[in-house]
């Protein structure tokens, strides 16, 4: 790993009881970048994250963060570091303006600083009309933004963020991914994202990694896992409805290919290589199909979760047409 790793871990391991939540991770991320981390409940990353911030003691292995380790150096580490937890615990007999006020002051920003600094969180995540409210009577999405805006009330280098985009709206949603990639592009900030949001990951992070019962099973890109993982090509045609059974037998004439009705009109074949498409369409023309769209259907991060955890989803299309990864999958740039 280069010298701009923020975050490096080696064998990382961490057990409850007969449970290991995190297992022989090996981890790097680089600075600046957003790094998401997917899997299953319970699949470690929030054990992972907690590990990471020196809130929990490994049980073996070691990690290195901002140059500390977390283990020992916890509280010098957590006054870098920006964390919002799955279930973030504001102080509900304090306003919103008091709670930020209340962790400046924790985290050491400059009394000179700090009411400004609370004022551009308010504005930030759009809460300065509630400024003075208690958090106590605040509904789940505003506590959620004001649980944002105290994990970044210090300016923190490295921020970990565990669900969160959970309970906003999708306007608040769309708001905090600006601002999370404003941090990561123009301020050099690194995010590490804990999602169930596919979409999100796919959307907003530099890179993924995929978990599952503590071990890292993938990690890459997002265009790179879904080549790599996403399985085959999907072609979708849309035809005369009238000529369907026609498009059925035409398309099944071609070698490997599988092809399926989806809806009135529409055929989704499986197993197409790019190179097929001109011939599979002319067979299709000289059969009189008329034939009004051809899209190419790239695999999604989604399709790449449902083949990481193939034997354990329910997932006919992901089963039938992707290919299992048996240990972990490093993609490289
Ligand atoms: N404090 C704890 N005591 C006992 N077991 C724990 C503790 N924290 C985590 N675990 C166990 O470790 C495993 C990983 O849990 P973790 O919370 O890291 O998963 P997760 O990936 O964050 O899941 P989710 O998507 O549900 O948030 C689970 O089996 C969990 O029960
Ligand atoms: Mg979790």
């Amino acid at each position: 790993m280069d010298g701009s790793a923020v975050i490096e871990t080696t064998a990382l391991s961490r057990r409850f009881g007969d449970v290991t939540a995190v297992d022989n991770l090996a981890l790097a991320v680089r600075t600046g970048e957003i790094f998401g981390v997917l899997g299953h409940n319970g699949a470690g990353k929030t054990t992972t994250v907690r590990l990471l911030n020196g809130v929990l003691a490994p049980s073996a292995g070691s990690m290195r963060v901002l140059g500390l380790d977390p283990a020992l150096d916890g509280p010098q580490l957590r006054l870098r570091t920006g964390v919002l937890t799955e279930t973030p615990s504001l102080d509900e007999r304090l306003t919103a303006r008091e709670n930020l006020a209340y962790y400046a002051a924790m985290y050491a920003v400059p009394v000179n600083d700090v009411s400004r600094r609370v004022g551009q969180m308010l504005e930030t995540f759009d809460l300065s009309t509630r400024a003075d409210d208690k958090a106590g009577g605040f509904s789940k999405g505003m506590k959620q933004r004001l649980a944002l805006a105290r994990a970044l009330i210090h300016r923190p280098e490295l921020l970990f963020l565990d669900e969160p985009a959970a309970g906003l709206d999708p306007v608040a949603t769309r708001q905090l991914h600006e601002l999370i990639q404003q941090l990561s592009r123009y301020e050099k900030r690194t995010v590490v994202i804990c999602t169930h949001n596919l979409d999100e990951a796919e959307r907003l992070c530099d890179r993924v990694a995929v978990m599952e019962k503590g071990r890292l099973v993938a990690i890459g890109t997002p265009v790179e896992l879904r080549r790599r993982l996403g399985g085959a090509l999907q072609l979708v045609l849309e035809v005369e409805p009238a000529y369907i059974s026609t498009a059925l037998a035409v398309v099944g004439r071609q070698p490997k290919l599988k092809a399926f009705q989806e809806a009135s009109g529409v055929v989704t074949v499986q197993g197409a290589q790019r190179e097929q498409i001109p011939a599979l369409v002319s067979a299709l023309i000289a059969a009189s199909v008329p034939v009004y769209r051809v899209a190419l259907q790239e695999p999604t991060l989604q399709d790449v979760y449902f083949s990481i955890h193939g034997n354990s989803v329910k997932n006919e299309q992901a089963t039938s047409a992707t290919p299992s990864v048996p240990s972990t999958t490093e993609v490289r740039q």
